[in-house]
This record gives C-alpha cells, sequence and structure tokens, in this order.
C-alpha cells in the first residue's frame, strides 16, 4: 500500500499553497475549471482512471456509462438572507435558496414509502454553518453550488442505474476515501443536504462508521440504536433506527453498537433485507452510507456490494495516488466509482468553509 505520488494543486504553486494554509486567508479564488467539469470529471481526468477501475460489477447494469456533464445551475447573485429555523412537517416543499428542478429519480408515480419516525429532531443552523456545512435556508454558496453539481451527477447516474435495472443498489452511494481526514463525512454531510432540498427525492444519511461515528454529533442529535444493531439483532427493525429532522427531506441512522465483529456482521445475510428495507416503496430516497477510511477497515469494502455507486474523495495534496489504486481496487464490488475531490480553505474572518481545487487538464 505505498503511496506514490501526492495529487498537487491546480494553479497553485507551493508558496501560494502554503499561503492558503495558513489561518487567515482570503475568500476562495472560484478555482479555473474547464468548462462543464465537475469536481467529478475533474478528479477522474487526473489519473488513469479506467484502467484502475476496469473491473466489471456484480449488479445487473450495464458497463458504467458516463453520466453527461450537467450544466450549472443558475443562482440568485445577490444571496438570500437566512430564514430562521423552523420545523416543517416532513417533505414539506424546501425553503429558500434551494429550489431546485425536479429530480432526475421523480418519473413514475409510487406507493407511499416506509414510514420513520414522526419525531423530527431540529437540527442547529448555526452548527451547520461552524463546521463549514450547507445551512438549509441559507445564502447560496459556492460550497452549496459545487454540492448541487456533484449532486445533479449522482441522481442522474442514479436514475440511469435504475433504468439499467440495478433496484434499490441505485438508490445507494458510498461515500468512501483511502485515509482518515480526507473529508468523508464532511462530504457525506453536505451531499446528505443537498439532496434533501431537492423537490421530488429525499435522503437517508446512514452511519457506517462504527468504529468512530460523527454523524450525530456533527447534526446535534440524540444516540440511539442504529444500522450495527439492526444487522447484530433480526427483531429490530431498521426503519425504528432512522432519525427523522427538521430539515425536509433529511433522514438520518445512527452507526448502532460498536462490535469487533463489524466486517462479519456486513457481510451476513441480513444485511441485503436491512437495507432493502430502508428504501421499501421508497423510490425516491437516496441512501448515503458515511464510511470508516477504506485501507483502515472492511465495512467499506462490504458495503460497495450493496451500491450502485461509490464516491472516493480525495484530499487535494495530500492523498496518495498509490493509496487511491489500493482504495480503488477495494471497493472494487461497487460497478461505478468516482472521485470527487476535496480540500480546506480559510476566509479572512477565520471560520472555515467548504472549497475544492480543481486539475489543469
Ligand atoms: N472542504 C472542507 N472544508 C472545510 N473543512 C473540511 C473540508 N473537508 C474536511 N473538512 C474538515 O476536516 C476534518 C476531517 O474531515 P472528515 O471528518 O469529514 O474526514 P473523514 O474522512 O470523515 O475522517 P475519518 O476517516 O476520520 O472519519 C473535519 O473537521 C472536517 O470538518
Ligand atoms: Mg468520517
Amino acid at each position: 500500500m505505498t503511496e506514490h505520488s501526492k495529487i498537487p494543486l491546480s494553479g497553485h504553486d507551493d508558496a501560494a499553497h502554503e499561503a492558503e494554509s495558513q489561518p487567515q486567508k482570503q475568500a476562495p479564488t472560484g478555482r479555473t475549471r474547464g468548462p462543464g467539469e465537475s469536481l467529478i470529471e475533474r478528479a477522474a481526468g487526473r489519473f488513469d482512471f479506467n484502467a484502475i477501475i476496469a473491473r466489471p460489477g456484480p449488479l445487473p447494469v450495464e458497463p458504467a456509462r458516463k453520466a453527461p456533464a450537467p450544466a450549472a445551475l443558475r443562482v440568485a447573485a445577490t444571496p438570500e438572507p437566512a430564514a430562521p429555523a423552523s420545523v416543517p412537517p416532513p417533505f414539506a416543499a424546501p425553503l429558500a435558496a434551494e429550489q431546485e428542478p425536479a429530480s432526475p429519480l421523480a418519473e413514475p408515480p409510487f406507493a407511499a414509502p416506509i414510514a420513520f419516525s414522526d419525531d423530527h429532531h431540529p437540527i442547529d443552523r448555526e452548527h451547520l454553518r461552524e463546521q463549514g456545512l450547507i445551512v438549509p435556508e441559507g445564502t447560496v454558496t459556492a460550497l452549496l453550488e459545487e454540492f448541487r453539481i456533484v449532486k445533479r451527477q449522482l441522481l442522474v447516474q442514479a436514475a440511469d442505474l435504475r433504468r439499467q435495472g440495478a433496484g434499490a443498489a441505485s438508490q445507494r452511494i458510498l461515500i468512501s476515501s483511502p485515509h482518515p481526514g480526507e473529508g468523508k463525512t464532511y462530504c457525506a454531510l453536505n451531499l446528505a443536504l443537498s439532496i434533501a432540498a431537492e423537490k421530488e427525492s429525499e435522503v437517508l444519511l446512514v452511519d457506517a462508521d462504527f468504529a468512530k461515528p460523527s454523524i450525530l454529533s456533527a447534526l446535534g442529535l440524540p444516540g440511539g440504536p442504529g444500522l450495527m444493531d439492526a444487522l447484530m439483532d433480526e427483531t429490530i427493525d431498521p426503519a425504528a433506527c432512522v432519525l427523522g429532522t427538521d430539515i425536509p427531506g433529511l433522514w438520518i441512522m445512527p452507526a448502532g453498537d460498536a462490535t469487533i465483529n463489524d466486517s462479519e456482521y456486513l457481510a451476513s445475510s441480513r444485511t441485503a433485507e436491512v437495507l432493502e428495507r430502508l428504501t421499501e416503496n421508497a423510490p425516491r430516497r437516496m441512501v448515503i452510507f458515511d464510511s470508516p477510511p477504506a485501507l483502515a477497515a472492511s465495512p467499506a469494502a462490504e458495503l460497495a456490494k450493496y451500491v450502485g455507486q461509490t464516491v472516493v474523495i480525495v484530499r487535494a495534496d495530500r492523498t496518495g495516488q498509490g493509496a487511491l489504486e489500493d482504495a480503488i481496487s477495494l471497493l472494487g464490488a461497487c460497478p461505478n466509482v468516482q472521485l470527487l475531490l476535496n480540500d480546506a480553505q480559510f476566509s479572512p474572518s477565520g471560520r472555515r468553509f467548504g472549497s475544492y481545487y480543481g486539475y489543469k487538464g
């Protein structure tokens, strides 16, 4: 598992990058990228990606077709003022900034989805802001825009997979990366927040980092039974473990009890049953799994067998190409693996926010 090279930053010499790494920095500079290129495409363009992932997956789908590059969504130049947090009913129309076109998943009419909890826990918007996460009802930010593009690409691919017969797997997305600290949880949260804002989709964010769960604390949610409990105990209904939030369309499934046998439980036949239950009668629901580092623990490799798409987070100038190749090979059970660039920057105020670097073509 040798790292051969680090991923360079585009358009940034060392001095510039060093300057950016200081805690008191300028605002995001809107890094250059090719016309129509998303973060996923830019990341993939950096590697001989086909050579890394050229193998068929187990799903009954065609070989991965490249999703069409999404056109950048237009947003108002003037940010909208943040609305006070409220407790809307579940699946109410999204508020404020994220009024978006219909999801590609929303095609046929659907039966009522499986019911989750009636409790809708309040999410502290300020806490989201402090962590550099997307704030529902907040202003349009570069971060929001970036995740809109990423989301659109994944939803289009999900719709393609469903049309190709991948079933519920088409609704599942695994977030992984080779090492700790590369931004899996950060990107999983932002992706979930972005999908929750879709008019005709909802999202269940599952914490599958059993040894080091962090979704509940990031969202300020109370602890409770979760995925591992449902896997270990067949009498537990997985749907009963899901927490509602006051963000319309956002559901959370905690990791549950830690066990040294998490890999064995995930490898058991119960996993398929549990995961099926989470999307029962709910074809508009996307399920996102936040996972532990692929090179440090096996849950990501196990979950890769059940998802239609895997997004591997690449932290610019930190993730090594060798490690990336090793991780992608461990995630080989998933037929569609895509890379997503991630890095951190600092604002003049010192408050951290998300930003991403592009590569030179
Ligand atoms: N683009 C970004 N902008 C700002 N902060 C970021 C960004 N990406 C990650 N971070 C921060 O970096 C830290 C590590 O990120 P995160 O916890 O998401 O990594 P991880 O891959 O989930 O790590 P682990 O494998 O240990 O769970 C967190 O404090 C997170 O908020
Ligand atoms: Mg994490």
